[in-house]
């Protein structure tokens, strides 16, 4: 759905949220991943104002800092002194995992950028987003920022060495909430003091987590998802190695494989947050419930959606990214 702003002096933008994959972690490692975005969005309004202070409206995310920072790098970026107004709203909150901070992120450098009728390229958006990141969580690969700027399905490797968005059109997978808001920080942590203790045992699992990335890529394109499906099984089981994994979401993933699910597996940095399963329509509706009873809450997303954008043009604020 698109939005109009009443008010035309207001910027409108959006950015989506996004569901691992396959590659979780091994990103980390300097190891590819696969993203898909998401069709729940984060919208920016965005206006100038008079005064010295930018005021922040941003219940989607857990700390407003996300934007505060990006309007800080933007300003220092661009010489600007001019206060702004944002406000964040959309389909999605912090809860659930989808990534609300990377796309609020990329949504207001690129709100900025039209504001200010500053030129950002798609890659400039996301070096600026993965910066702000950064300097706020310390960690992570950027996937997530990728996702939000890009859009579609992205093969991804660490801080956008690599950005490979193709179109594999919406991919038949079920999303389930486990009901744990996950620490990502945290379990990055925890990988990187296993890795330190035992190096090669890691090495090795990252070496296998890279190529079920590679085989799944050309699964995909091929719309082979039964043995898509398989990948992410054994993918599933190499997280449970990394001990990522939860009770929990192995046990909603177990169920959607009974339930008839090609394959499953939590998707982030576990912990908590979703797990997904990859589902024909004639199963669909007996994965969703297997998963429900396991006291997982079904999200209702398509992906392979569009990246960030802008809702509405007029005439003193035209789109300014290529
Ligand atoms: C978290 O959703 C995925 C991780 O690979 C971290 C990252 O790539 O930033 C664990």
């Amino acid at each position: 759905m698109r939005f109009q702003p009443k008010d035309k002096s207001k910027i409108l933008v959006s950015a989506p949220g996004k569901i691992m994959i396959l590659g979780e972690h091994a990103v980390v490692y300097g190891y590819p991943c696969l993203v898909t975005a998401v069709d729940k969005r984060i919208y920016i309004e965005a206006s100038k104002i008079k005064g010295k202070k930018d005021i922040i409206i941003a219940p989607q995310v857990k700390e407003s800092r996300f934007v505060e920072e990006s309007i800080n790098f933007f300003k220092e970026r661009f010489k600007v002194n001019k206060s702004v107004r944002i406000k964040t709203f959309g389909d999605f909150s912090h809860r659930v995992g989808l990534g609300s901070s990377s796309a609020v992120t990329v949504a207001a450098f690129k709100a900025l950028s039209v504001l200010f009728d500053k030129k950002l390229t798609l890659k400039e958006i996301f070096d600026l987003s993965y910066q702000v990141s950064l300097s706020i969580q310390k960690v992570g690969s950027g996937f997530d920022i990728a996702a939000a700027t890009y859009g579609k399905t992205t093969y991804f490797v660490f801080g956008g060495k690599v950005i490979n968005s193709f179109e594999v059109g919406n991919l038949p997978l079920v999303v389930g909430y486990s009901g744990i808001k996950a620490d990502t920080p945290k379990l990055i942590k925890k990988v990187s003091r296993a890795y330190l203790v035992k190096g090669e045992q890691i090495k090795e699992i990252f070496k296998e987590i890279n190529q079920l990335v590679e085989r799944a890529k050309t699964c995909m394109s091929s719309k082979n998802y039964k043995e898509l499906g398989l990948l992410m099984n054994k993918n599933h089981q190499l997280l449970k190695e990394l001990k990522v994994s939860t009770v929990k979401l192995d046990d909603m993933i177990e169920a959607a494989l009974k339930a008839g699910a090609w394959g499953a597996k939590l998707s982030g940095a576990g912990g908590g947050d979703c797990m997904i399963a990859l589902v024909s329509e004639d199963k669909k509706r007996l994965v969703e419930a297997a998963i429900k009873k396991q006291g997982g809450e079904i999200i209702n997303v398509n992906n392979n959606s569009e990246g960030v954008r802008q809702e509405y043009v007029n005439e003193s604020n035209s789109d300014s990214t290529s």
